[in-house]
């Protein structure tokens, strides 16, 4: 049975936050938003409470889990030392979208990092989120609360579609605020490297700490080697339809994806379009979404997931998208866009 309690932000919800926290400290599962996706939160520092959580996403166990703190001392604790670059990089933009692997202390179980002597840690600074881990006992590992191989859920109702039965609470706290998962920052490495693109980016990184590097089979997806993130090499965020990306000047793009849709109607399959403000007035076929604006691209990134999930609801057998500039979250918003596409993207001339 799962528990749904929906969070008001100008009441007194101290009684939700209990029982989430009892929850927690009794081994079971918690979803609850972050300002990047909703979480499954179980007691990151119980193994048998981590396991859980493989078993209600159907998430493999080679698949580290993040450990969600809300404070300095407490990532001392599950790590074995912290790099001086990793402090100045907390310093600046901790609580956030942001995560960091560190070597790991003897306190975290193998259960919760997928065997690795590393171990992911993120500080949150959504206020609900915060709330819950400190009433969980201030260690809670949280992958995305989604079933694996579905887009990450950016409401309640994406947690409750895919979960419901298999957690004992959902805290609806609304839709989250950036709508893809945080950055991911290697610093058992030198340079440290990023391994998924986030809301923090390489520039952002580099104004505190210098030179960071990027995993390269972000950027080159088709080479033989093997994501660093062991969770980068599942085709995540997969849509039911088959998704192609279009790319290239904005007025030859709507007129091949127009070109495209008809054709596809015309030989009966259901069609999803993704466009952008600037652009959803020129489509004169299929069923067509307007994903945010160009002139502010996190307005894409918060609605992502969602539309992804919408088009899976209409049962659409063909999406075709536009591209996007890779700039700030721009890459995070191209890296999930590319691999719910199977990287299938066509470049026009
Ligand atoms: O925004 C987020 O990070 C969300 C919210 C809930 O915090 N969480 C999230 O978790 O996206 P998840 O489990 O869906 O993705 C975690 C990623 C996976 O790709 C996993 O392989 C990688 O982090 N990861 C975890 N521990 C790692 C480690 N020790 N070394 C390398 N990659 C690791
Ligand atoms: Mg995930």
């Amino acid at each position: 049975k799962t528990i749904l309690e929906k969070i008001d932000k100008n009441q007194n919800n101290t009684d939700i936050i209990r029982e989430a926290g009892r929850i927690l400290k009794e081994g079971g599962l918690v979803a609850f938003p972050t300002e990047t996706v909703y979480g499954l939160g179980a007691d990151a520092l119980n193994e048998d409470a981590a396991k859980k959580i493989y078993a209600a996403k159907g998430r493999p166990s080679d698949n580290p889990l993040i450990i969600h703190i809300t404070n300095m001392k407490a990532l001392e604790k599950i790590v074995s030392e912290v790099p001086e670059k990793a402090v100045k990089v907390a310093e600046k933009y901790w609580p956030g979208p942001l995560t960091m692997i560190f070597n790991k202390s003897d306190i975290v179980p193998y259960g919760t990092t997928g065997g690795l002597d590393t171990v992911a840690v993120r500080m949150p600074v959504d206020a609900i989120a915060r709330e819950v881990i400190d009433a969980g006992g201030g260690y809670i590992a949280a992958p995305s609360a989604n079933t694996s191989g579905r887009p990450s859920p950016t409401t309640a109702q994406h947690v409750a579609e895919d979960l419901t039965g298999r957690v004992d609470m959902i805290v609806d706290g609304g839709a989250v605020e950036i709508g893809v998962e945080s950055t991911i920052l290697d610093m058992t490495v030198e340079p440290p490297m990023i391994l998924r693109p986030g809301a923090i980016t390489k520039e952002m990184f580099e104004e505190v700490i210098g030179e960071v590097t990027i995993d390269r089979t972000l950027i080159r997806p088709d080479s033989k080697q093997v994501p660093k993130a062991p969770g980068m090499k599942y085709r995540h965020y997969a849509p039911k339809a088959d998704l192609t990306i279009i790319e290239g000047p904005l007025e030859k793009v709507t007129a091949e994806i127009n070109k495209r849709a008809k054709e596809k109607s015309r030989a009966g399959y259901k069609v999803g379009i993704i466009g952008t403000e600037e652009t959803v007035a020129e489509y004169k076929a299929g069923d067509v979404k307007c994903i945010g604006t160009r002139a502010d691209e996190s307005t894409i990134a918060a609605n992502l997931f969602g539309i992804l999930r919408e088009f899976d609801d209409d049962q659409v057998d063909y999406i075709y998208s536009e591209s996007f500039d890779t700039a700030g979250i721009g890459s995070a918003i191209m890296n999930r866009l590319l691999k719910a596409a199977g990287h299938h993207i066509e470049k026009l001339v």
